[in-house]
């Protein structure tokens, strides 16, 4: 079936993946595009509409981003926001005022004309700016729309060819009847469709990955995360039993956790599932190893092994499934060249580009609770898809210096317990991610009438919205308590409990 598209064009903003979901939740569906993109290849993808993001630069720097010229003239309805208005004004013969200071939060807007685009909106109300430069005047036969006390030219339009300009940002919840803003843009302005829904995506991805794939065979590494889950399970639609998962048992898993991701996968979703326990090798592997980085080369280049051997059982495979989600191909595409923003990112326990595999990306154009809206259509059950994230690496970079099998076991149970009294007191939803840590370190302590020496558990659980900054949850000091007494009274080797209080940054979420 035929979407509805907007192209969102990306120069640099931190909300322009910001602006793609909020239209998604309008049910049109919505791509970032690098502002390098061809005239040619928007005319080929014919969208409803273009909006041009944000960005820190200014239109006067050499070498800030720009776009092509004929973008204006193809009829398709445009609005720029922030640096995109500005864009917009100084293509098309407007004047931009360069400012080195910056206008940053709650502004109140009064609107002068309601065209299309204020249409139903009182006639003022606090929106959200965040910018330097402004435009100071606009291009022939544009209109001004509304006004601030500090932005004459707060939102403007060239109606006739229906393009748009905010010096504000209509996406960020600051934004008083943002969406308001937005869903006027889409169906008063580019007469877009509702037509972006779940169940419409998966017929689509069938259709595509079987004509993709024929009859050949597809391999799929299936860890137990939500991600490589629910591709794995889109594929089988395709494909059935063509779609080989494989399951490495590290040894490094949680307590009972390959055990049930196997009664799961095989008895829950039906998947042709490849069990291969290396528990052992990676153990041996890690013999004496204590520095982190090179723990997690080594369970990297022992989990490409494992794999491929495997996969040569299987016989000649074609295909890999992966389960990237849009923000990584974002995060890593050109895209993200025009933002001061760095992010660094894990791809331990992975598979590296190298392995001659054609890939199959089912998820690439998911945000994460897309991917769980997706599952959930598949009938994963909501359980499995509220999963916390695990690391590649697993348990390992959980143990501080070397992994022994002793130490996986106490840490197992010691993990175990937080986490079912997370559940049982209904905080598992409600932290971003929670897990014990074991430090080799060695304390004092009394039990009963007799002293004991024995090794220090970490609590850590984070409250964050994607990992990359975290903040420590400020559990109830009656739970903590509950889960120290478990720890202590059941697990042989523990005689002291601690709680992690520092955020991301200056820690990170693991500790190593
Ligand atoms: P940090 O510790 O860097 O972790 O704050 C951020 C998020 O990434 C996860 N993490 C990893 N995931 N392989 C993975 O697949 C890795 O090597 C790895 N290291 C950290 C971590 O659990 C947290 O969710």
């Amino acid at each position: 079936m035929k979407v509805d598209k907007i192209i969102v064009v990306d120069f640099g903003s931190q909300y322009t993946q910001l602006i793609v979901r909020k239209i998604r939740e309008n049910k049109v569906y919505s791509v970032i595009k690098s502002n390098n993109l061809k005239v040619e290849e928007i005319i080929d993808e014919k969208p409803k509409g273009i909006i041009l993001s944000g960005g820190p630069s200014s239109v006067y720097d050499e070498n800030s981003p720009k776009i092509s010229r004929e973008i204006f003239e193809l009829g398709i309805p445009i609005l720029g926001i922030c640096y995109g208005f500005q864009l917009t004004s100084f293509m098309l013969g407007g004047v931009v005022e360069k400012s080195s200071k910056r206008e940053f939060g709650s502004a109140n807007i009064k609107i002068i004309y309601e065209e299309k685009l204020f249409k139903n909106l009182p006639s003022s109300f606090s929106v959200w700016m965040s910018h330097s430069d402004k435009v100071t005047r606009l291009p022939e036969n544009f209109i001004s729309l509304a006004s601030t006390s500090n932005t004459e030219y707060a939102a403007a339009c060239l109606p006739e060819k229906n393009i748009y300009g905010v010096q504000f940002h209509p996406e960020v919840v600051h934004t008083e009847f943002g969406n308001e803003i937005l869903k006027n843009f889409l169906f008063e302005i580019c007469n877009c469709s509702q037509n972006w829904e779940m169940s419409n995506f998966i017929i689509d991805k069938i259709i595509e990955i079987k004509s993709l794939v024929g009859r050949e065979k597809v391999v799929c590494a299936l860890s137990g995360g939500v991600d490589s889950t629910v591709a794995a399970v889109l594929v089988q639609k395709a494909i059935g039993n063509d779609l080989h998962c494989i399951h490495v048992n590290t040894g490094l898993m949680r307590k009972n956790e390959s055990e049930e991701v196997i009664e799961f996968f095989k008895k829950n979703l039906n998947l042709n599932l490849h069990y291969v326990d290396a528990s052992e090798l990676f153990l041996e592997r890690l013999k004496g190893i204590t520095d982190p980085e090179e723990k997690r080369k080594i369970i990297g280049r022992t989990f490409i092994h494992v794999f491929q051997d495997e996969v040569k059982r299987i016989g000649d495979v074609k295909f890999l499934v992966q389960g990237t989600l849009y923000p990584d191909v974002v995060e890593s595409g050109a895209f993200s060249k025009n933002s001061s923003v760095i992010k660094t990112h894990h791809n331990v326990g992975g598979l590296p580009k190298d392995l001659n595999f054609i890939l199959i990306e089912p998820l690439k154009e998911l945000f994460k609770d897309e991917v769980r809206e997706l599952g959930k259509e598949l009938k994963i059950p909501e359980s499995f898809l509220m999963r916390h994230p695990f690391p590649g690496p697993g348990l390992a970079v959980r143990i501080i210096g070397e992994v022994t099998k002793d130490k996986l076991d106490i840490l197992r149970e010691a993990d175990f317990i937080f986490i079912d009294e997370l559940k049982k007191n209904n905080l598992y939803d409600k932290v971003w991610q929670a897990f014990a840590v074991l430090l080799p370190v060695k304390s004092v302590g009394v039990m009963g009438d007799e002293r004991s020496y024995e090794f220090t558990i970490v609590l850590r659980a984070v409250t964050s919205l994607d990992g990359m900054t975290a903040d420590w949850a400020k559990l109830d000091y009656e739970f903590l308590n509950l889960v120290s007494n478990r720890i202590i009274n059941e697990i042989k080797g523990v005689n002291r409990v601690v709680y992690d209080i520092t955020s991301k940054p200056p820690a990170t979420i693991e500790w190593e």
